[in-house]
């Protein structure tokens, strides 16, 4: 089965053409990051503009790519949300028009799924997994009994962690969006400032970032007030450090307590590489840590395609062409 995997809910247009939820025949992003550099953050009425300029060259492409022809499609799958709503819209827009040109079945996935479910590109999907989602948004720990079965076990009660990357990025003067170069300092520079690992009450599987990203900017507004340099390499380590353990150690319990064999990350931050570097050091043998590569870790259309698969393989009703962009959709079982 052929699907045409649309994304535009933040600032990538993205469209891809998957096989049977693995094969990616073609997989074009259009990034906006350039744009928004300047401003330290997504703009979103900048991001919808973007959105209508690319969206019909980057389709043009992805069937180029992919050496299909539209006729040859078999599912148009598209995030409905969550994201910006003027961004969302571009892409829901661009692609109920190619499903109803083409008599095409049309289906709407959750963003945080699709996340999820670019694993299924390069590792089976197993269950029951448990799913660490990790992004600029979104920070949480997911049990899965079965394809689009979602348990929410724990989650953030205030900042994401890729907002925390990203606001601690901005303090000691890292261009946006900042988590990968946090990361990539963090590799240069040693856990020497030690700062909080916030674990909460005992038993607990949700998580804050709030009160570490304030330890990390009081101790640079202090060091700079004090005229003492900062360590940015280590200021950097020491932050990894703290939310890396964390968020591994949180994952390896409840992969234990639910007796599961599979851990998936997912989300835009699981190209962290510390992250993985952690996981791989503290998952015992017989678990399996499935991470994608970077170009299925950020906002892709390809892993959108996939989770509108195994969707539709699951219950080919869900295909309507009426379906809306939802700024605020949940992330729900079916
Ligand atoms: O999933 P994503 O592309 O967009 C959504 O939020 O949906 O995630 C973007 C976030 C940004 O906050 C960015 O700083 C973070 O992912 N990120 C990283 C890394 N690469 C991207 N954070 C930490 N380490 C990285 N290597």
């Amino acid at each position: 089965m052929l699907v045409l995997g649309v994304e535009s809910s933040c600032d990538e247009t993205s469209v891809s053409i998957v096989e049977n939820g693995k094969r990616v025949l073609s997989n074009v992003i259009n990034s906006q990051i350039n744009i928004h550099e300047k401003f330290g953050g997504v703009v979103p009425e900048i991001a919808s503009r973007h959105h209508v300029y690319q969206i019909t060259m980057v389709f043009e492409e992805a069937f180029k790519a992919a050496n299909v022809k539209p006729e040859d499609i078999d599912l148009v799958a598209v995030t409905e949300g969550p994201g910006l709503i003027g961004s969302l819209l571009i892409g829901v827009n661009a692609a109920k028009t190619f499903a109803m040109m083409y008599h095409k079945p049309l289906i709407g996935v959750n963003h945080l799924a699709g996340h999820i479910y670019a694993n299924s590109i390069e590792h089976e999907m197993k269950f029951p997994c448990v799913a660490l989602l990790v992004s600029g948004g979104n920070t949480e720990l997911i049990y899965m009994k079965d394809h689009f079965e979602f348990e929410i076990v724990g989650e953030t009660l205030d900042d994401a962690v890729g907002e925390a990357y990203d606001k601690v990025a901005r303090v000691v003067g890292l261009p946006y969006p900042g988590g990968p170069h946090v990361d990539r300092l963090a590799h240069e520079g040693c856990d020497t400032y030690h700062l909080p690992r916030v674990y909460l009450e005992e038993g607990s599987y949700n998580f804050s970032f709030s009160g570490l990203k304030s330890a990390v900017i009081n101790l640079a507004h202090n060091q700079r007030q004090r005229n003492e340099e900062i360590r940015v390499n280590d200021l950097c380590a020491s932050f990894q450090d703290s939310v890396t353990e964390v968020l591994v150690r949180k994952t390896l319990k409840l992969a234990e307590k639910r007796n599961c064999k599979v851990i998936i990350v997912a989300g835009g931050v699981s190209a962290n590489k510390g992250l993985k570097e952690r996981f791989m050091a503290e998952a015992p043998k017989d678990i399996e840590v499935c991470i994608p590569s970077i170009k299925y870790c950020t906002d892709n259309a390809a892993m959108i395609a996939c989770a509108g698969y195994f969707q539709y393989m699951k219950n080919p009703k869900l295909s309507d062409l009426r379906l809306n962009a939802k700024a605020n959709l949940e992330l729900e079982s079916m």
